[in-house]
Formats: structure tokens, C-alpha cells, sequence
């Protein structure tokens, strides 16, 4: 397990939780592609940006929406000075290039922009660009990797079946108190006892279900409060600025939080 002090200081930070690093391993060298789903903040970003680093790829991003075309991944002909030129989108650019590309909230882009990937992640693993004529095949470097939160999908979003049956998926979730405060240090460098109460504290908060609290406080959202404290602002703003009222606007929730916060900073 990599601690902290023999951690390379270009390597982003990921502390892993199960079998997700040798799986993504094995996808990459297999060439498969990896789908993630998980709730907000729980790591799915930092998870893929350490594997592209990890396995000395470049990385193109894509914050998936219901506006973006295939033409938004693929590429389309820019007007120039005199006449018109081809520009590579993300995915094509990352086939060309041996890359990893990943598709963030890919449930939100329509299902007609996603079947562009069909081709791409079984095993012909070709990017057909109908406008240049040219027919990519991605090289084994190339992995395409896709995530989003299954908690905000509703009945006529969600992936087709022939979609997401071409990927091997991973479930994340937020960690367990002890990695999640290993987390919590690795990233902000608090004391073991300060990690150990904000880790205990947003677990109770988690308990909370029956509140106007549409998805619990994530494993961001405790950074954030970590960094608050840390550079001395008081704890109890803190949890109520970062663990508190990001969760909900309704003010009987804020208070019902606040007071499981209380009982852990207060004076
Ligand atoms: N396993 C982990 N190792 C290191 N840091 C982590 C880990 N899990 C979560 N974090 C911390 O939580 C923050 C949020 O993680 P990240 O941005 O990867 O979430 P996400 O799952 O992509 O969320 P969203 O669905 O909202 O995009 C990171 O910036 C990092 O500080
Ligand atoms: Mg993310």
C-alpha cells in the first residue's frame, strides 16, 4: 500500500479501497473498457486521473450533457481563413494517440452519442469517422473508460443494455472510517485526531435519512472541511459551511445536522 512518505510527488494522491487499481490494471492491459459508477465525491475522478498516471497515458476528459453530439467527441470541420479544416475531438484524438478517454456523467448524453462508442468497446475496437472516410483502429494503449452516480439517473436517462454490457464495471462508495480518514490526511495533512472526529462526525450525519437530504455528505465534501480547519477557522463554521448546508437548503434539516455537528465541536 503506498503511505505518504514513499508516495512519487507527481502521482495525484488515491488511497484504494478494494481490488479497483489491479482491475483497472488488468482492463488496461486487456483492453477492456471500465465503467464506474458511484455517488458524488466518493473518488471516481481521482481514481481514473492516478490510473492514467499510473500507466504513463495521457487522460482527455469528457463532462458528459444532453447537448453533446458526436460531433463533440468525435471531431467536425472548423472554418479557416480559406477553407475548412478537420479538428479531432476527445475520442478520436485519445484512439489516434493511444489515450485513456473518459467520459464523466456519461448517462446524461443522449443515447444516440453514446452508440458511437459501440464499435469502439467491443473487440473490432475501431472509431469509423464517417466525414474524413477514415476508419481509426485504437491501438492497445487506447482505453476508453465512462462514469457516472446512480443515484441521479431517472427511467429515460440510464445506458442502453447493448451500451453498458460492453464494459466491466466497478461500484464505488465512500470508505470505510479508517481509510476514509487515511484519505482525509493524505490530503490535507490534519493531525490523526482531528481526521478520526470529522470521519466519525459525517458518518453520523450519513445515518441521517430522515431528513430532506438527497445524497449524504460525500468524501470531498469532509476535505473540505479538513482544509477549513485546518488553516484555523473554527470548527463548528467549518462543518455547518462544508458538511451542512451544501446537503440541503431546507432550514429543519440544517438544524438537525447542526446539532449532531455540535455535539462533536461544540464548546
Ligand atoms: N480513494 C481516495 N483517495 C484519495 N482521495 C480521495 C479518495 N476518494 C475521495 N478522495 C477525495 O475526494 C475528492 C472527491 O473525489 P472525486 O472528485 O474523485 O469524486 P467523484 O467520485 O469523481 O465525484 P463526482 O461524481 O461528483 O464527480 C477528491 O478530490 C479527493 O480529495
Ligand atoms: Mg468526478
Amino acid at each position: 500500500m503506498d503511505t505518504l512518505e514513499n508516495y512519487p510527488s507527481n502521482m495525484p494522491y488515491y488511497r484504494s479501497i478494494g481490488n479497483e487499481v489491479t482491475l483497472f490494471e488488468h482492463a488496461y492491459r486487456h483492453q477492456l473498457p471500465v465503467l464506474i459508477k458511484g455517488p458524488t465525491g466518493c473518488g471516481k475522478t481521482r481514481f481514473v486521473t492516478y490510473m492514467a498516471a499510473q500507466l504513463g497515458r495521457p487522460l482527455y476528459t469528457v463532462a458528459c450533457h444532453d447537448d453533446l453530439t458526436a460531433a463533440d467527441l468525435i471531431g467536425r470541420h472548423l472554418i479557416g481563413h480559406e477553407s475548412t479544416y478537420w479538428s479531432d475531438g476527445p475520442l478520436t484524438r485519445a484512439v489516434r494517440e493511444g489515450a485513456i478517454c473518459y467520459l464523466d456523467e456519461v448517462v446524461e448524453a443522449r443515447k444516440d452519442t453514446t452508440v458511437v462508442l459501440h464499435p469502439l468497446t467491443d473487440d473490432r475496437r475501431i472509431l469509423p469517422i464517417e466525414r474524413t472516410n477514415e476508419r481509426l483502429q485504437a491501438p492497445p494503449e487506447f482505453m476508453l473508460v465512462v462514469s457516472y452516480n446512480p443515484g441521479y439517473q431517472n427511467l429515460l436517462k440510464g445506458m442502453k443494455p447493448s451500451t453498458r454490457q460492453r464494459f466491466v464495471a466497478l461500484r464505488f462508495n465512500y470508505p470505510t472510517p479508517s481509510i476514509e480518514q487515511e484519505i482525509l490526511i493524505g490530503e490535507t495533512d490534519i493531525d490523526k485526531s482531528l481526521a478520526l472526529r470529522l470521519v466519525n462526525l459525517t458518518n453520523a450525519l450519513r445515518q441521517l435519512k430522515d431528513h430532506d437530504i438527497e445524497e449524504a455528505a460525500s468524501t470531498r465534501l469532509l476535505v473540505y472541511a479538513a482544509i477549513l480547519i485546518k488553516h484555523g477557522f473554527d470548527p463548528v463554521d467549518a462543518c455547518r459551511a462544508a458538511l451542512v448546508e451544501p446537503l440541503s437548503d431546507d432550514i429543519d434539516t440544517v438544524n438537525a445536522l447542526m446539532e449532531v455537528v455540535l455535539a462533536t465541536f461544540g464548546k
